[in-house]
């Protein structure tokens, strides 16, 4: 099985399954003289951990990230830097009945089709807990990112058809984290739960829309043509499980707007070049233009519902029908905020390395000095 691993100067190999002993992630070409602790990899694994509300999976992990390797006095080396997060809470008991029966919706029968072995256990590598290892390897970026004075931030925007009114990013950075949805609209937070808790009773799920936006990205990052960052940052966002189309900007609204709506006109304020306003999302050419880089994902309802399905039993090869017990999250918006994050802090550092933005070596008290400031 190939495609485990994701970057090209910043590498991250994420391994490990859902109900194996662990899960982690190599990172490679991570620059040296970092400052990194467990901490900084904890934080952001403690957003993406399940079991935290009433309104994701009641699998109760603690997620504990323990670095292996590539940190030296609390400094990264420029070596391979190894995490380890082992599975605690397994119980494998619930999934024996989806040994023979794919679940519909879920990976199940690609994975047999294709390699004709696989972990029925919890969905093996394409469960949800694959995204402990982007989230701990986006951890890191986001640490590089910070240096350069880039904030990524990621909102739900639509859960089950219900809308959060347009925020401001202050509001973005005050509400989101403050309710079990993830919604910078209060309002609409609340009505999102109760949307949610209805499905629960349904025996259903239900899916949405999440925006996730970078701060401070100056212009020039991206590689045109085949690596232009909108490109990247569609691929990466798509690799998540569950995300089913990628906007960057206003996205599909594009198509029904004219070439004087959509453009973002161009003007000079405070002797610095901006665009007047942001349709674009940001990017032009594949290149940032130094406007915030604005993506959105659609995120489908989870797969796996105790509502009776369709499906078949592949070893006798006769039509069945489905009820999935287990523990999962009725709604996946609220708990793809910090890996929709990891992601587009994975692209954002990988294309700086690329286009020269970020040093090798990394000075703890200049971020900007390269490796000839240095005294050897
Ligand atoms: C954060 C997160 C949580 C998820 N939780 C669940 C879950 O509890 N149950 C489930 O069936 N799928 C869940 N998924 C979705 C599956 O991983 C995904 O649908 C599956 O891998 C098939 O991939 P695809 O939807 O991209 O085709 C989750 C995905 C993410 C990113």
């Amino acid at each position: 099985m190939s495609g485990n691993t994701f970057g090209t100067l910043f590498r991250i190999t994420t391994w490990g399954e859902s109900h194996g002993a662990a899960l982690g992630v190599t990172i490679d070409g991570c620059p040296a003289g970092l400052l990194l602790s467990e901490q900084d990899i904890q934080k952001e694994l403690d957003r993406r951990k399940p079991g935290q509300s009433d309104v994701t999976t009641q699998r109760k992990e603690e997620d504990l990230a323990e670095i292996l390797s590539g940190v030296f006095s609390g400094k990264t080396t420029g070596a391979p830097i190894s995490i380890i997060v082992r599975n605690k809470d397994v119980d494998s008991s619930r999934y024996e009945e989806l040994r023979n029966t794919p679940r519909p919706g879920h990976a199940d029968l690609t994975y047999e089709q294709k390699y004709g072995i696989r972990d029925h256990r919890g969905g093996g590598r394409s469960s949800a807990r694959e995204t402990t290892g982007r989230v701990a390897g986006g951890a890191v970026a986001k640490k590089i990112l910070s240096q350069h004075g880039i904030e990524i931030l990621c909102h739900v925007v639509e859960l089950g058809g219900i809308r959060a009114k347009k925020v401001s990013i202050p509001e973005i950075r005050e509400n989101t984290e403050n309710n079990p949805v993830r919604c910078a609209d209060p309002d609409a937070a609340v009505e999102m739960a109760a949307m949610i808790h209805a499905a629960i009773s349904e025996k259903d799920s239900v899916g949405g829309i999440v925006e996730v936006i970078a701060l401070g990205v100056p212009a020039g990052v991206g590689e045109p043509v085949f690596d232009k960052l909108d490109a990247a940052l569609a691929g990466a966002l798509m690799s998540i499980g569950a995300v089913k189309g990628v906007e960057i900007g206003l996205g599909f609204r594009c198509a029904c707007m004219k070439g004087s709506q959509f453009n973002d006109p161009i003007s000079i304020r405070d002797g610095k070049i901006i665009t007047l306003s942001n349709n674009a999302g940001g990017i032009l050419g594949g290149i940032s233009n130094g406007e915030p880089v604005v993506c959105r994902i659609a995120v489908k309802p989870t797969p796996s519902i105790s509502k009776e399905q369709h499906t078949v039993d592949i070893k006798e090869m006769k039509n069945t029908t489905i009820s999935i017990k287990g523990r999962h999250d009725p709604s996946i918006p609220p708990r793809i905020v910090p890996v929709a994050e990891a992601m587009m802090a994975l692209v954002l550092v990988d294309q700086m390395m690329r286009g020269g933005l970020i040093n090798p070596i990394i000075s703890a008290d200049n971020p900007e000095a390269g490796p000839e400031k240095r005294r050897l």
